[in-house]
């Protein structure tokens, strides 16, 4: 199952308390790390995390040094719980406009942690989901697709790959978004039926119990 999350909210979680946006971006982070460690719990096989899309260069210079930075942290941060937890990192996005040693530590620690079989964590940095196509460089389908902060839009995020996928939109700033808040979004996820464009279980008369349908693309999931 692939999970896409836009973890917004992190401004107005630091304006809230009066604190400089960065620092918003920095409990960010530190939600981001809780959510990949508790991701594999609820069937996730990849997660794809929003950190930073083509427009955010837009933002003062300020701003975007510090979202900067603290991904360079993250890296190196992440590069041994990722060896330790079969968790395989790649980035997703243009490199051409990074610094080259960021660019580096992120070829670094994708070749050190490509073996890792339990969760594919996919950071997508620098990314536009129109790029994305207009390049053909597609990912795997998205299953669930999580926006927290409030605002109910893709903002140019995985558009081809979420053709198919269930939207779950909560109100809850991206800083104060726990192991609950993902449960709430997979317990909404388990009720929905998705229907690929086909007719629903009900439809189709295979609501006996125990057993679920889905139909995707032209074969039967069970
Ligand atoms: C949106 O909040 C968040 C971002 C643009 C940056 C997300 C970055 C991080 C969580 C830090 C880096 C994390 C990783 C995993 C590398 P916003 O600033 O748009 O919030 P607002 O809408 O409240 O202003």
């Amino acid at each position: 199952m692939h999970v896409a999350i836009i973890m917004d909210g992190n401004g107005r979680w630091a304006a809230q308390r009066q604190l400089p946006r960065f620092l918003g971006h920095r409990a960010g982070a530190q939600a981001a790390r809780a959510v990949i460690e508790a991701a594999p719990s609820f069937g996730a096989g990849t997660l794809t995390l929003y950190a930073f899309s083509s427009d955010n260069w837009r933002r003062p210079a300020a701003e975007v040094s510090a979202i900067l930075l603290l991904f360079r942290e993250f890296l190196e941060s992440e590069r041994l719980r990722c060896l330790q937890n079969g968790v395989k990192l790649s980035v997703i996005g243009r490199r051409d406009r990074i610094d080259p040693a960021l660019a580096a530590q992120i070829d670094q620690t994708e070749s050190e942690t490509a073996a890792g079989a339990k969760l594919h964590l996919r950071i997508a940095f620098d990314y536009s989901g129109r790029e994305a196509i207009s390049s053909g460089r597609l990912g795997p389908d998205v299953d669930l697709l999580i926006r927290s902060g409030g605002e109910r839009r893709l903002s140019d995020f995985l558009l081809w790959e979420s053709a198919y996928a269930e939207l779950h939109f909560t109100p809850v700033l991206w800083p104060d978004f726990g192991k609950a808040d993902l449960a709430n979004a997979f317990h909404d996820f388990a009720r929905r039926d998705r229907r690929y464009g086909g007719l629903g279980e009900l439809e189709l008369g295979n609501g006996e119990h125990g057993k679920i349908y889905h139909v995707r693309g032209d074969r039967w999931l069970r």
